[in-house]
C-alpha cells in the first residue's frame, strides 16, 4: 500500500519506519521536502518525500503527524481534494507548547480529530496513535503484554483497516466510537503526557484491564 504522511518530525518517521518494515512505500510531506534528504536516502528504495499536497496526492492511506493545532492548515495546504475516499489516519494532539506543561487547546466539538474531519468532509479520519509515545509506536515491549491503542472515528470500514494496521504494529486497538468522541482521546494524551513530565520517562502505555 502507499501510504503518505504529512509530517517531517519524530512522529512522522516512527510511523513511516513500522509502514516500510511492514512492506509498504511511504512518502513523507512536509512544507520544505528538501529537509527530507538524507532520511530518504537512509530509508531505501520504498521511502520518498514531497511536499504537503503530493503526499496527501500519493497515499492510499494518509496518516496527518503535524503540530497538533496546524493539522487544518496542513490540510488546506496539501489541498482537500487530495485526501477524497481515503482513511486518513489522525495521529495529532492539538497541544499549546509555550511554557511548563503542554495544554490542550480545544474541547468538545472543537478537538484536533473533529476539525480534521470537518476539513476533510470527503474522507475518514480515523483518530489512533496519539495517546503513546513515538518510540513505543512500532512492536511495543511491555512487561504486561500488548498495550491498547484507542481508536475513534465515524466509519466502521476506516476503523477495521486503522485496528488492522495497530494490530501489525503489535497494538490491541480498541474502537472507543465516533470521531465526535476524539476531544477524550486528546484529553487521554494528556495522562499520558503528565505523567511522563512528572515520572521521568516515556516509557509507559495504556492497557484496559478487564476481568
Ligand atoms: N512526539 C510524540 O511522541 C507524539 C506521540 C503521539 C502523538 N503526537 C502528536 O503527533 C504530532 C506530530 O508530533 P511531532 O513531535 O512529530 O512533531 P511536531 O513538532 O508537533 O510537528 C512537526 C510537524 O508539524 C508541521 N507544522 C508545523 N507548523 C506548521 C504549520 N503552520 N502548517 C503546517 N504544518 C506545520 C511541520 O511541518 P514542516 O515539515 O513543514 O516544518 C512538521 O512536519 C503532534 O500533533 C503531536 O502532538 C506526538
Amino acid at each position: 500500500m502507499k501510504v503518505g504522511i504529512l509530517g517531517s518530525s519524530d512522529v512522522a518517521k516512527s510511523l513511516a519506519s513500522g509502514f516500510l518494515n511492514e512492506g509498504h512505500q511511504v512518502m513523507l510531506g512536509s512544507r520544505a521536502p528538501e529537509k527530507l534528504t538524507s532520511w530518504v536516502s537512509e530509508s531505501g528504495n520504498s521511502a520518498s518525500r514531497g511536499t504537503f499536497a503530493e503526499t496527501a496526492r500519493f497515499g492510499e492511506l494518509v496518516v496527518l503527524a503535524v503540530h497538533g493545532t496546524k493539522s487544518v492548515e496542513a490540510i488546506q495546504t496539501a489541498g482537500a481534494e487530495n485526501f477524497k475516499g481515503k482513511v486518513v489516519m489522525d495521529a495529532t494532539n492539538p497541544l499549546e507548547m509555550s511554557e511548563g506543561l503542554p495544554k490542550l487547546v480545544g474541547g468538545l466539538g472543537s478537538s484536533a480529530g473533529e476539525l480534521n474531519q470537518k476539513a476533510l468532509s470527503g474522507a475518514f479520519v480515523i483518530k489512533a496513535f496519539n495517546t503513546v509515545g513515538n518510540a513505543h509506536f512500532y512492536k511495543p515491549q511491555f512487561a504486561g503484554g500488548p498495550p491498547d491503542m484507542f481508536l475513534c472515528g465515524d466509519d466502521g470500514k476506516a476503523k477495521e483497516q486503522v485496528s488492522a494496521i495497530c494490530r501489525a504494529f503489535g497494538w490491541n486497538p480498541i474502537d472507543v466510537g465516533g470521531i465526535a468522541l476524539s476531544h477524550y482521546l486528546e484529553a487521554t494524551a494528556m495522562i499520558w503526557i503528565i505523567t511522563a513530565f512528572t515520572g521521568g520517562h516515556w516509557n509507559q502505555a495504556f492497557k484496559l484491564l478487564r476481568k
